[in-house]
């Protein structure tokens, strides 16, 4: 097993005896067992017994997993993470198992790490896109993090260690995102950019909720979207593509959704509540009758998707160039925003979408990157579980 598990890169191995039965880390135990305990121990998001914190997750999607962290005293001094020191392709990530475990601020919590998505900020930071305002090599990539607060700053107001939350650990994803990221077994994050886990929610799905679904959220908000207004999403079947739909929808109420993927995923995006699927290898959607208020671009086609604008409407634009009536704006993390929508994400109203690829586990990390960078992932690129 151990030899499947690290078969890309040699020198990984050097780190399997992490992943042994004694770590309990475990990828086929009976899900059941670990479901009954997951909803005694967890069931309010507050583990009241630390000695021994045994989490589980289970899902359709998600092999079930019982992983063990120990009192806030055992905290290690080093941790196992992934880690780059120059800018460049994927060979330039690395495991690495002696990274200190990060200081805490006095408003930031400690989390111990057991889900990261992975977002495409991620590798244009990592391809150097953003050097002239990231922090200093070398680097823990990694903005998403699901995982239970281990240890809390003096200034910390509400949350509480076992707590188990999830957010984007930066607060402006392009200026000066943290040296120390999420794809380690511990990171530390201010707390006001945290929200509690849903509790329908496994560490898996929630992880790869947070930039995207924050993106989405605020890109609706920025461009005054409101009951009764149509939207046409193109790139729907991606990580924020997905949750636009889905929120425009669900939570602000969209009049009428349409959406743009590639064949295959036509039917995803009806699923997700698309009213109109368009197959961007067969349709120019900027030349169809009908118009819309509201055009939310992930893709970078800002050119095209002004011309799909009602007048008085809006693009918001993500990537790109894009001209007015059109906007581009980059996310702020903010944990106010995750809570605004737990109750949407409870309620079952918002689905978090993983791509069935995932969850990659954290000794795959490089192939997780490789995946999501052919740009054809449908919805989120998922490491768990992270040891
Ligand atoms: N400004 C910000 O704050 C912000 C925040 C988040 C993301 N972003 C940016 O937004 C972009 C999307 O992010 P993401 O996380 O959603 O990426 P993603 O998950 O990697 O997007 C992949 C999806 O894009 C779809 N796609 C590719 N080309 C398309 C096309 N021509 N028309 C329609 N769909 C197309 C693919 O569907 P098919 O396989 O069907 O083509 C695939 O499902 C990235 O460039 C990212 O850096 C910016």
């Amino acid at each position: 097993m151990m030899e499947a598990l690290f078969s890309t890169t040699p020198s990984l191995k050097a780190f399997s005896p992490s992943f042994s039965s004694s770590s309990n880390f475990n990828t086929k135990p009976a899900r059941n067992i670990f479901s009954s305990i997951c909803t005694t121990t967890l069931g309010r998001n507050r583990v009241r017994d630390r000695t021994s914190l045994r989490i589980s997750a289970s899902s359709q999607s998600v092999p079930s997993t019982t992983q063990t962290i120990t009192s806030v005293s055992e905290i290690p001094l080093k941790m196992k993470a992934w880690v780059y020191e120059e800018y460049g392709d994927v060979n330039v990530l690395r495991f690495d198992e002696g990274v200190s475990v990060p200081e805490v601020k006095e408003d930031q919590v400690l989390v111990k790490v057991f889900a990261a998505g992975l977002n495409p900020v991620d590798y244009k930071r990592r391809q150097g896109k953003f050097k002239a305002t990231d922090s200093p090599l070398p680097t823990v990539p990694g903005y998403d993090v699901a995982g239970v607060v281990v240890k809390v700053g003096s200034q910390v107001k509400n949350l509480k260690e076992g707590d188990e939350v999830y957010g984007d650990i930066n607060e402006k994803a392009l200026e000066f995102p943290k040296q120390f990221g999420s794809l380690a077994e511990y990171t530390a994050v201010e707390e006001k950019l945290l929200a509690i886990k849903p509790s329908n929610l496994d560490f898996a799905f929630a992880g790869g909720l947070p930039l995207a679904i924050e993106t989405a959220n605020e890109g609706l908000e920025k461009a005054g979207f409101s009951t009764g207004k149509s939207i046409l999403v193109l790139g729907g079947a991606g990580g924020v593509g997905s949750l636009v739909i889905q929120l425009a929808k669900h939570v602000f109420g969209a009049s009428r959704v349409a959406a743009t993927s590639s064949t295959g995923k036509l039917e995803l995006l009806k699923s997700l509540g698309a009213d109109l699927a368009i197959d961007y290898t067969k349709e120019n959607f900027e030349e169809l009758p009908e118009k819309f208020d509201v055009v939310y671009d992930t893709v970078g086609q800002g050119e095209r998707a002004v011309k799909a604008v009602k007048e008085g409407g809006t693009v918001v634009e993500l990537t790109g160039p894009v001209s007015p009536p059109g906007f581009r704006f980059v996310v702020t993390s903010d944990g106010a925003a995750l809570t605004k929508l737990n109750p949407f994400l409870e309620s079952g109203k918002i689905k978090p979408l993983n791509d069935p690829k995932g969850p990659f586990p954290f000794s795959k990390v490089i192939d997780a990157f490789s995946y999501l960078e052919t740009g054809r992932a449908s919805g989120k690129v998922v490491i768990y579980p992270i040891p």
